[in-house]
């Protein structure tokens, strides 16, 4: 008789998994099956920091006992993450008693259900066995991820899905797809395929920094309109037959090349097409991604949101500027300096700011720099703040200087430095340096 196992994808939403056992295998286990919708119950005496965290936010329910078989009453799936083989032993056989299938941590070979080695690409869900070898298994789907991960190219036609299935993505906001609950990585129109936007962040400018999902999303595109500030290396490895749209190459002023921006993702959606919008750093922040969003949920196009690492944090990290720091600063806040403080069309009270003791992260305030400090200074902040000013942050061209808010401005010009950078104003500016 074949030992083969046959392999299913359970679907748990809604159905009691009992896991047994409050230890690190647990711990590792119990992420998976609430990410599937399953009703936890974790029945152990104690349990690990992280389990007790997915307790405390009302995730799971837990019994902090040991095992009693009224525990399986209503499962469909029991896993046993203890050590002791007796106790092990005496769930499984009540499970087989009732007829419930039972993953054993302890002894794969009493066990019957396995838990194969999984990656997952969006909607895609690639699960090995390995003949129970586990680490047979994990060799393979190591394997399998790294040919996907460089593989270029939708995983998933979305001509081909089946509307039927709901697949993994659902778009964070927009308008209501017109698919079933669920779906939205595609979206299948009675009059005809309507593709999607994603708003994609691309980080700040190395291109290691985007979001696994982020780049999952590139490779899948049909057309990506792209910012100034993308890393370019993202660009470079897209598909041949990707139309690629250079945003910043887009004529008229800023406000008609973000209509004209609009006009192109909700054009190219309605075609059918797969957008990617990339952006640096994130989208909502300074990025115009909420107007981008607007637009199209007012054609009726579905949209996904994709954070990114912002530039407002990250590149005072890769200068070796924490923006908080334990017992130096317990706040900070980020700001535009693209508009002077005097301007009457300024949102920002700089005065305000001036007043506050934190870390104070300026985008876009190069131009500015000079009439910042000088009204920060005037209205309180001390002039012998240190401030650090970094210039495209986390890439190969990064510079920086430290300064005072006192002598930045003419530090920053006899450096030459120009955008795109970020002024740190603020005391961690020193806290990292002996
Ligand atoms: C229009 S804002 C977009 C910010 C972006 N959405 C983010 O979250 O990082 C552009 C400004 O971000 C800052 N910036 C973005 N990337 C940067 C980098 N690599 N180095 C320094 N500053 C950067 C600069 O101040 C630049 O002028």
């Amino acid at each position: 008789m074949s030992t083969n196992p046959y392999p299913l994808g359970l679907r748990l939403a809604g159905r009691r998994v009992v896991v047994v056992g409050g230890g690190a295998v647990a711990s590792r286990r119990v992420p998976a099956l609430l990410d599937a919708g399953a009703d936890v119950l974790l029945v152990a005496p104690e349990v690990t920091p992280a389990l007790q965290a997915h307790v405390d936010a009302g995730r799971l329910h837990w019994r902090p006992r040991r095992f009693a078989p009224d525990d399986l009453d209503g499962a469909w799936l029991v896993q046993v993450a203890v050590d002791d083989p007796l106790a092990a032993a005496s769930v499984s056989a009540v499970a087989a008693e009732r007829r419930i299938f039972c993953v054993r941590a302890d002894d794969r070979t009493a066990a019957t259900a396995w838990t194969p080695a999984v990656t997952r690409h969006g909607p895609v869900t690639v699960a090995v066995l390995g003949g129970g070898d586990p680490k047979r298994a994990m060799g393979v789907r190591d394997a399998v991820r790294e040919l996907l991960a460089a593989r270029t190219g939708p995983l998933v036609d979305p001509g081909e899905v089946d509307p039927g299935e709901p697949v993994a993505d659902a778009p964070l906001a927009g308008p209501p797809a017109p698919t079933p609950a669920g779906s939205g990585d595609a979206t299948i129109r009675p009059g005809g395929p309507v593709g999607r936007v994603s708003l994609v962040g691309a980080g700040p400018g190395d291109p290691e920094l985007i979001t696994v999902k982020g780049w999952r999303l590139l490779t899948e595109a049909d057309v990506v309109v792209a910012d100034r500030l993308v890393p370019g290396l993202l660009l470079d490895e897209l598909r041949p037959d990707v139309e690629l749209v250079d945003a910043a190459k887009i004529p008229y002023g800023p406000s008609r090349a973000q209509e004209e921006i609009n006009r192109i993702l909700v054009d190219r959606a309605l075609a059918g097409k797969v957008v990617v919008r990339l952006k640096g750093g994130d989208p909502y922040v300074f990025g115009r991604g909420g107007e981008e969003l607007l637009a199209c949920a007012a054609a009726g196009v579905p949209v996904t949101v994709v954070p990114g690492v912002t530039s407002a944090v990250a590149v005072p990290a890769a200068a070796g500027v924490p923006v908080t720091h334990r017992a130096v600063a317990h706040e900070f806040t980020v700001v535009s300096g693209h508009v002077a403080p005097d301007s009457p069309v300024s949102l920002v009270r700089w005065e305000a700011l001036a007043g506050l003791r934190g870390t104070l992260v300026v985008l876009m305030g190069l131009k500015n720099l000079a009439a910042i400090a000088d009204t920060l200074t005037r209205h309180g902040r001390d002039a012998a703040t240190p401030v650090a000013v970094i210039q495209e942050g986390t890439t190969g061209g990064q510079r920086s200087l430290r300064s005072t808010l006192g002598a930045v401005a003419a530090d920053v010009g006899a450096a030459g430095l120009r955008p795109p950078a970020i002024v740190v104003i603020g005391d961690v500016v020193d806290a990292l340096t002996p």
